[in-house]
C-alpha cells in the first residue's frame, strides 16, 4: 500500500463546510450555463426534469463523494484507497480520485478562461457605470448610445483579441491559486465565507430588480410550465449533465472538501442542503435573468451568448440598467472564484498527499498547469481558431479547443467519474462503514442504497452512452 500523507487541515465549522461546498456548487454552471440550456431547450420540461435529477441522482452521489471523503481524511486517491482497505475492496479503485484530479484540472483550465470573459464585461460595465456617474445620471440605463450590433460585436472583439483574453485569465487563475495556496481555512473557507454572503445579496438584489423592472410572470410561466414534448432525449441527456456539473459531481471535488470535515456525521443533512441550496440557485438565477429577456422581447433561446450579449443589450433598455449591469457581473464573477478553487483544490490535495509536496508547491504546479491549458483554450478562439484537438474523433470534428475539453471532460470524464462513484459505493464499500459514518435513518439509508446501487449507474451509463454516441438519440 502506498503511503498516504494526510493533509492535516480542516474546516473551522461544520457550517464553513456547508458553505464552502455550496461556494463549489454555485457557479458558471448555475447563472451562465443553467439559463442557456432552459432557454434553449424550451423551459418548464427542462426544469422539472433536472430538478428530479438532481434529488434522485444529484444527492446520493453528494452524499457518497463526501462519505468517502470523510473516512479517507486525505487527497481523493488516497481516500478511496482508505476505503477500499476499510471494505476489503481492491485499492485499484482509487483510480477514479486520479481521473477525477484530472479532470478537474482540465475543468478548471477552460473554467478560468470564461471567468475571465466575465471578468472583462464587469470591467466594462464598471466603467460604463463610471461613466454614468460622472455624467450625473447614474441610474441610466447600460452603455448609452450604442446600438445592439455594437453591443453584441463587443463579444467579437474580445475573442479576437488573445492580448485580452490572456490577461483576463491570468488575473482570474492567480487570484485562483493564491487562495488555494493559503490552505483550507485560512484561503479556500475565507473566500467562501466572505464571498458568499454578497453572492446572495447581490442574486436577491437582481432578482428584485428583474421582478421590479422586467416581465417576472412571463419568466415564471417559461420555467415552471412544462411542454412535456420539449422533453427529448437530447434534453434528458443535457439535464442530466447539468446535474451533475453543477452539483461538482464525478471529479472528486466533494471528496476532497469531505476530507476536511474533522468532526461529527450528520452527512445526510448537510449533502440535502447543498443540493437544495445549488437548485435555488439555478432557478433564482433563471428568475433573474428571464424576466428581463423578456421585458425586452428578445430570445430565450440565444444559447451560450445570452449573458453576454443578450442581456447587456436588454440592460440598455432599463432604468438602472448600468449599475445592475454591472452588478451582475460582479455576481457571477464571485460565484465563479468559490468553484475556480474547489476545482483546482482537487489536484492540489493530490500532490500533497501522494507526492508529498507542500501546499504552495503543489497550488503552483497545478495552478501553472492549468493556466497553460487555458492558454490553448483562449488562442483556439482566434490564431488557432482551426485547431481541432480532438479531430479525429466525429464527436469532436468540428469543436474548437476550449469546447473540446469542456465536452471530453462533460461527457466522457464526469460520467465516468460519477459512475464509478456509484458502483463503489453502491455495490463494494462496507455498509457498516456507511451506515456508521452517515448516520442516516433507517429509511433514508435504504432509499440511498437503492438510488446509488441502481439508479445512478443505470442514469449515469446513459447519459455516457448517449453523450459519447449521439445517434442514440436520434439524428445528429
Ligand atoms: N459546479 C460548478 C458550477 O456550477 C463548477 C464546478 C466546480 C464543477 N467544481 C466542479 C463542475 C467539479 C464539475 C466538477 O459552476
Amino acid at each position: 500500500m502506498v503511503a498516504t500523507t494526510s493533509t492535516g487541515e480542516g474546516w473551522s465549522s461544520r457550517s464553513a463546510f456547508i458553505l464552502a461546498a455550496i461556494g463549489a456548487a454555485v457557479g458558471l454552471g448555475n447563472i451562465w450555463r443553467f439559463p442557456t440550456l432552459a432557454g434553449e431547450s424550451g423551459g418548464g420540461a427542462f426544469v422539472i426534469f433536472y430538478i428530479a435529477c438532481v434529488f434522485l441522482l444529484g444527492l446520493p452521489l453528494v452524499l457518497s463523494e463526501i462519505f468517502i471523503g470523510r473516512v479517507g481524511q486525505t487527497d481523493a486517491v488516497g481516500s478511496i484507497r482508505r476505503v477500499s482497505a476499510q471494505s476489503k475492496a481492491s485499492p485499484n479503485w482509487s483510480i477514479f480520485g486520479a481521473i477525477g484530479a484530472l479532470a478537474a484540472f482540465l475543468i478548471v483550465s477552460f473554467y478560468s478562461v470564461v471567468a475571465g470573459w466575465v471578468l472583462y464585461y464587469a470591467g466594462v460595465m464598471g466603467g460604463d457605470l463610471v461613466q454614468a456617474i460622472m455624467a450625473g445620471d447614474p441610474f441610466r440605463g447600460a452603455l448609452a448610445g450604442e446600438s445592439q450590433s455594437q453591443i453584441q460585436q463587443r463579444l467579437g472583439d474580445m475573442f479576437a483579441s488573445p492580448g485580452l483574453l490572456l490577461a483576463m485569465h491570468l488575473v482570474f487563475m492567480g487570484l485562483t491559486l493564491y487562495i488555494v495556496a493559503r490552505g483550507v481555512s485560512s484561503g479556500i473557507e475565507k473566500a467562501a465565507t466572505y464571498l458568499m454572503p454578497m453572492f446572495f445579496v447581490l442574486l436577491v438584489g437582481l432578482v428584485i430588480y428583474g421582478a421590479v423592472e422586467g416581465d417576472i410572470g412571463d419568466a415564471i410561466a417559461f420555467l415552471f410550465t412544462p411542454d412535456w414534448s420539449k422533453l427529448t432525449p437530447q434534453v434528458m441527456n443535457s439535464a442530466l449533465g447539468q446535474a451533475l456539473f453543477s452539483l461538482s459531481l464525478g471529479v472528486a471535488g466533494l471528496i476532497t472538501y469531505g476530507s476536511y470535515i474533522k468532526e461529527g456525521s450528520g452527512l445526510g443533512p448537510t449533502s440535502a442542503l447543498i443540493a437544495v441550496a445549488d437548485t435555488c440557485v439555478a432557478l433564482l438565477a433563471g428568475l433573474m435573468i428571464f424576466p428581463i429577456v423578456f421585458a425586452v422581447g428578445l430570445d430565450p433561446a440565444a444559447g451560450p451568448t445570452l449573458v453576454f450579449q443578450t442581456l447587456p443589450f436588454a440592460f440598455q433598455t432599463m432604468p438602472g440598467g448600468a449599475l445592475f449591469a454591472f452588478l451582475f457581473f460582479v455576481l457571477i464573477l464571485v460565484a465563479a472564484v468559490t468553484s475556480s478553487i474547489s476545482l483546482l483544490e482537487v489536484p492540489t490535495a493530490w500532490g500533497i498527499g501522494e507526492r508529498g509536496w507542500s501546499r504552495p508547491k503543489s497550488a503552483l504546479i497545478f495552478g501553472t498547469g492549468a493556466f497553460v491549458v487555458g492558454i490553448a483554450c483562449l488562442l483556439g478562439y482566434n490564431i488557432w481558431s482551426d485547431v481541432r484537438p480532438l479531430g479525429f474523433w466525429s464527436l469532436f470534428a468540428e469543436t474548437d479547443i476550449l469546447d473540446t475539453v469542456d465536452g471530453f471532460t462533460g461527457k466522457v470524464m464526469l460520467p465516468v467519474g460519477a459512475l464509478l462513484t456509484s458502483i463503489f459505493i453502491g455495490w463494494k464499500a462496507d455498509e457498516n462503514l456507511l451506515r456508521a459514518t452517515t448516520g442516516l435513518s433507517p429509511l433514508a439509508f435504504s432509499l440511498w442504497r437503492f438510488l446509488i446501487a441502481w439508479l445512478c449507474p443505470i442514469a449515469v451509463a446513459i447519459i455516457l452512452a448517449t453523450g459519447l454516441f449521439p445517434a442514440i438519440l436520434g439524428g445528429q
